[in-house]
């Protein structure tokens, strides 16, 4: 049976994190709408002109765009025997459309990754990516630099009405381990924009918690701990939501597996 997973999360989760991680151990591909995004935007691609802006200020590419964009990338023969989306579905529409195009393949399963919003933006604040592969580089701490602390604006959700505190990055960083490129801040993390997005997440994408949770392969995790240990939560709620046969099966030596790999 295919794993086709979904991640779903607010920003900063963990999402790509783990399903990078979860895409090596299970030898599927990693499908990220925002990748996929970020590379059209650096090579200036027709749909990296139009999404640009669009990013830049934290709002949604338009569904037809992301739907057109998941539906090819999901018939491509490698994705057949499973995949794990990172990013996709956001919006109502764009989850009946996945629906449609995962009819008569083997079910979705989606799991939920929760943490609150002080660390969200803690995340967010301090992430580092390399600007020539795009590479997570983890947070300024990892990436050899400083910072100081700054406050943030309120209210960055509806339901979490608090002021949180970002860092910012006070001197140079390093490279990037994977390729040697320098290290920056994601466009779209600076202090602004991480709100914008917060804020769209909460009215756009939460919505889909709602949409999933009565199906029978829907689970939450717990985000706000170490990767190590969401790792292995995330192969449990994987291995529970196939259903208990196989979970009694295999998920003790996937957990086992997947709780210690990196
Ligand atoms: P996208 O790239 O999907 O960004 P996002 O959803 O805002 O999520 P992030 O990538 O910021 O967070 P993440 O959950 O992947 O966390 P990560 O693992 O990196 O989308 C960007 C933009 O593209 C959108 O704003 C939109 O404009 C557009 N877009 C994309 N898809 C779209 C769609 N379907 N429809 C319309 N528009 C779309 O981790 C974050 C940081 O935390 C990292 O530094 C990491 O090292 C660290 N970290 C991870 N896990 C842990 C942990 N357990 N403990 C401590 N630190 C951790
Ligand atoms: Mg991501």
């Amino acid at each position: 049976m295919a794993l086709n997973l979904i991640m779903l999360g607010p920003p900063g989760a963990g999402k790509g994190t783990q399903a990078e991680r979860l895409a090596r151990v299970r030898g599927i591909p990693k499908v990220s709408t925002g990748d996929i995004l970020r590379d059209g935007v650096s090579h200036d691609t027709d749909i990296g002109r139009r999404a640009r802006a669009i990013m830049a200020r934290g709002e949604l590419v338009g569904d037809d765009v992301m739907i057109g964009i998941v539906r090819e990338r999901l018939e491509r023969p490698d994705a057949l025997g499973g995949f794990v989306l990172d990013g996709f579905p956001r919006t109502v529409p764009q989850a009946r459309a996945l629906d449609t195009i995962m009819d008569g393949r083997d079910p979705i399963i989606v799991v939920d990754i929760v943490v609150p919003l002080s660390e969200l933006v803690r995340r967010l604040s301090t992430r580092m990516i390399c600007a020539d592969c795009g590479a997570n580089a983890g947070s300024f701490a990892d990436a050899g630099a400083t910072a100081e602390k700054v406050v943030m604006p309120p209210a960055a959700s509806a339901t979490a009405a608090e002021s949180v505190v970002a860092v910012q990055a006070t001197t140079a960083l390093g490279r990037c381990r994977r390729c040697g490129g320098p290290l920056v801040q994601r466009t779209d993390d600076n202090a602004d924009v991480v709100l914008e997005r917060l804020k769209v997440y909460e009215a756009q994408t939460k919505p889909l918690v709602e949409y999933y949770c009565s199906r029978p392969t829907f689970r939450s995790i717990d985000g706000a701990q170490g990767p190590d240990r969401v790792a292995a939560d995330l192969a449990a709620a994987i291995e529970a939501a196939r259903g208990p046969r196989r979970a009694e099966s295999q998920g003790q030596s996937d957990v086992a597996r997947e709780g210690v790999r990196r």
